[in-house]
């Protein structure tokens, strides 16, 4: 039998006016918005005032209310509702992964202990369902890596820089399209990936991370050059979230990659979205879809809202399963291009072994091996002068590392 679902919704900007809109437009739900709940009486919106009211307690208190769905922009605001919503026993909605990220563990345990469900599939990948499907879908152990583009703000810039556009004039139009977050540099610092990886690490590998566990490095110091040295390869820049194992070790990092045709990522463009699953028998799997902007991100929340109705929860199957002896690990080496204005900046990083190096007036790259532990020792966004991305096929744990050095192939092989 279906429930019947009574919504309170907090907060009406970009993807909470969108919700409004699928929902009246789907027809297909037995659910009702009761109540929205905003902050701003003065700010315009598209529907009357009367639609609205500025009391939290309007649906906290409302025992009508059964579902919360949370679409706020404070992620602290937003943690203190939804979790007065779980101890009120309602069930939760929320596309906020920054709210999530840093504060999963316990919202989970809340959410078991009132016995209601926390859902959360827009807050990674917008409407591309992942996180349901690496819940439902994949065993326990036959998940070997997970990675991808999980923000459609910085894959618009690299798009459209790409394609010559300027990188200033990029950002305005990803804010203007309402993919950007308010504050934009959650995004082009590479800090909305990371906490979309948290939540992506939670349910492909049953991992509790901490978003300042893992490093992450975005786009904002990208300069003409690199992106000349990618086109000229024939590679282009992409944003990665990724996390892979290697026995029972598990990496995990947000950092710009250089990618080739062969990637499955290469022809993504603009707010699409990209998630490659690993797995043991069936290899790769590409979910694509759109990542960003009001509908697409409305209709993964409505797809929850949906579950609802079938009293659809979360189990977590990967965190009590045989990844119990996985561990978080950031010894393992990585193949980068370096480039920078000024050859001392290079200079500073240390480098196993160099590949190729550039130096002129103005411009200086260098490629080679670096290890993780050292490299995310540096502050690299606050590091106007430098940028540095991954290069392809480019990833080895120390031991691999090691043997791969001693047996002196390592430059033949990685050089190819
Ligand atoms: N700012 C985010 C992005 C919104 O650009 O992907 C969707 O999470």
């Amino acid at each position: 039998m279906r429930n019947k679902l009574t919504i309170g919704l907090f907060g009406f900007g970009c993807v909470g006016n969108g919700l409004y809109e699928v929902l009246n437009q789907s027809g297909l739900l037995d659910a009702e918005i009761k109540r929205i709940v905003v902050k701003n009486p003065n700010k315009e919106r598209k529907i009357g005032k009367e639609n609205f009211s500025y009391d939290k307690s309007d649906i906290l208190l409302d025992p009508q209310i059964n579902v919360v769905v949370e679409l706020i922009d404070d992620a602290n605001a937003a943690y203190l509702i939804v979790s007065e919503a779980l101890k009120r026993g309602k069930h939760v909605v929320t596309a906020n992964k920054k709210m999530l990220a840093e504060n999963l563990e316990e919202l989970v345990q809340l959410a078991k202990d009132n016995k209601v469900s926390l859902l959360y599939e827009a807050s990674v990948g917008g409407s591309i369902p992942i996180i349901r499907n690496l819940e439902e879908y994949y065993n326990n152990d036959s998940l070997s890596g997970i990675s991808g583009i999980v923000n459609g703000t910085t894959n618009y810039i690299l798009t459209q820089t790409n394609y010559g556009k300027d990188y200033d004039t990029a950002l305005a139009e990803a804010q203007e399209l309402g993919f950007a977050e308010s504050d934009p540099t959650l995004d082009v610092e590479g800090f909305d990936p990371k906490f979309k990886l948290v939540l992506l690490i939670k349910h492909a590998f049953g991992l509790n991370l901490k978003p300042e566990q893992l490093f992450n490095y975005g786009i904002r110091n990208i300069k003409e050059q690199d992106v000349r040295y990618a086109t000229e390869k024939g590679l282009r820049i992409k944003l990665f979230a990724r996390a892979q194992k290697n026995g029972n070790e598990l990496y995990g990092f947000v950092a710009p990659h250089f990618i080739d045709s062969k990637n499955t990522s290469y022809n993504i463009d603009n707010e699409f979205n990209a998630v490659s699953v690993e797995a043991l028998f069936s290899d790769k799997q590409l979910f694509l879809g759109k990542g960003a902007g009001a509908y697409p991100t409305a209709s993964a929340v409505l797809s929850d809202i949906s579950a609802l109705q079938y009293d659809y929860a979360y189990e977590y199957k990967k965190s009590a399963g045989s990844n119990d002896n996985l561990e978080f690990t950031e010894d393992f080496f990585l193949k980068i291009y370096i480039g920078s204005e000024f050859i001392e900046a290079i200079q500073e990083i240390p480098f196993y072994s160099i590949d190729e190096v550039f130096q002129s007036k103005g411009y200086n790259f260098q490629t080679g091996w670096v290890k993780f532990s050292e490299l995310r020792q540096f502050n690299f966004n606050a590091l106007k002068d430098l940028f540095f991305a991954i290069l392809p096929d480019a990833f080895l744990g120390e031991e691999e590392f090691g043997v791969k050095k001693e047996e002196n192939l390592f430059l033949q092989v990685f050089n190819s």
